[in-house]
């Protein structure tokens, strides 16, 4: 294991299983609906290269690079780096995301993608911290991975300063990797 990490969150094992049961669950509801699916950079992108091979409906793959952390303290404020480059209008539309933490990039997100008209929107994101959300978010994700306690964690996309996300497992870093 990685010197790094203090214990081993969810295993890849554990990440396929679940990745497969999500898998079935979003081929039945996106069938004949053709959806477009849209990962949000950098995080998502270990998970939507899984995730996206276990939907088995034609759909097309789109991508939108926002920034708003920094270090292990969200700073707030959200860019957009790359804005999706479909037409969304009138299709639906499903968000992959790599962790739903505050729920600031989340937020910010759908109502950037909700103010270009789509048919359907939905998120399903791979990890959700609910006791880190901030007051006043009211959005929820549709479909989770899994439910996570409040810890920092990275491995599986999610990074600390750019490094870890190659890690094949989510684990939570030590504290003392980032005092
Ligand atoms: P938000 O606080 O819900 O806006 O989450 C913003 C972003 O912070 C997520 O998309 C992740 O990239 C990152 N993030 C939140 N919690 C963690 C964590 O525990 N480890 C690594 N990145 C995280
Ligand atoms: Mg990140």
């Amino acid at each position: 294991m990685e010197r790094n990490i203090q214990e081993v969150l969810l295993t890849e094992a554990q990440i396929k299983d679940r990745i497969a049961e999500l898998g079935e669950i979003l081929s039945a509801e996106y069938r004949d609906k053709n959806p477009i699916i849209i990962g949000v950079m950098k995080g998502v992108v270990v998970f939507y290269a899984d995730m996206i091979r276990k939907i088995a409906v034609p759909c097309e793959m789109d991508f939108m690079w926002i920034s708003s952390y920094e270090g292990t303290d969200s700073t707030g404020s959200v860019i957009v780096k790359r804005d999706v480059s479909a037409e969304i209008k009138g299709r639906h539309v499903l968000i992959l995301e790599d962790i739903f933490d505050t729920g600031n990039s989340l937020s910010f997100v759908y109502d950037h993608l909700m103010a270009k008209e789509p048919a359907s929107l939905k998120i399903c994101t791979l990890l959700d911290k609910p006791s880190r959300r901030k007051p006043g978010v009211t959005l929820k994700a549709d479909y989770v991975g899994f439910t996570i306690p409040n810890a920092f964690v990275v491995g599986y996309g999610l990074d600390y300063n750019e490094y870890y996300r190659n890690l094949p497992y989510v684990g939570i870093l030590k504290p003392e990797a980032y005092t």
